[in-house]
């Protein structure tokens, strides 16, 4: 089946199997950003935005993002340099496998207004796991990019 979809705002379109998982279509085409860490809708490293909204891109099959937007951390490298410094000065990134998913959820949690506490800040990281760095440098750095 033909797929048509927008990704970082450039209109492409995949020859694919409608049930072939956006998280391996979108790896396959270079948007290496995205991480299989769960593959279960528990983890947030396969993060993507689909129309806006923030998803699991391991739960999407490739007729979904028919006609859709997608936009991932390759496309929002400007939007996120803070952040993504902030991450780095902070000590938050280590192994680095959860880090663009923590990103963009970051991103999305400051972008809609959210309150800059701390017990704000982790609540808005709940669909996030992360296994190296025990969160609280996370939450600093996001506290820090909203100063
Ligand atoms: Fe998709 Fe974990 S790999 S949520
Ligand atoms: Fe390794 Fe988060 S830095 S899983």
């Amino acid at each position: 089946m033909q797929i048509k979809c927008t990704i970082n705002k450039q209109k492409r379109v995949f020859e694919c199997s409608p049930t072939k998982r956006v998280l391996d279509l979108l790896r396959e085409n270079g948007l290496t950003s995205i991480k299989e860490g769960c593959g279960g809708g528990e983890c947030g490293a396969c993060s993507i935005f689909l129309d806006g909204k923030l998803v699991n891109s391991c739960l999407l099959i490739a007729l979904q993002i028919d006609n859709k937007e997608i936009l991932t951390l390759e496309g929002l490298e400007k939007e996120t340099k803070n952040l993504q410094e902030n991450f780095g000065r902070c000590g938050a990134i280590q192994c680095g496998f959860c880090t663009s998913g923590f990103i963009l959820r970051s991103y999305d949690y400051i972008k809609d207004g959210g309150r800059a506490d701390e017990e704000s800040i982790k609540k808005a990281l709940d669909g996030n796991l992360c296994r190296c760095t025990g969160y609280q440098k996370i939450v600093e750095s996001i506290a820090k990019s909203m100063k």
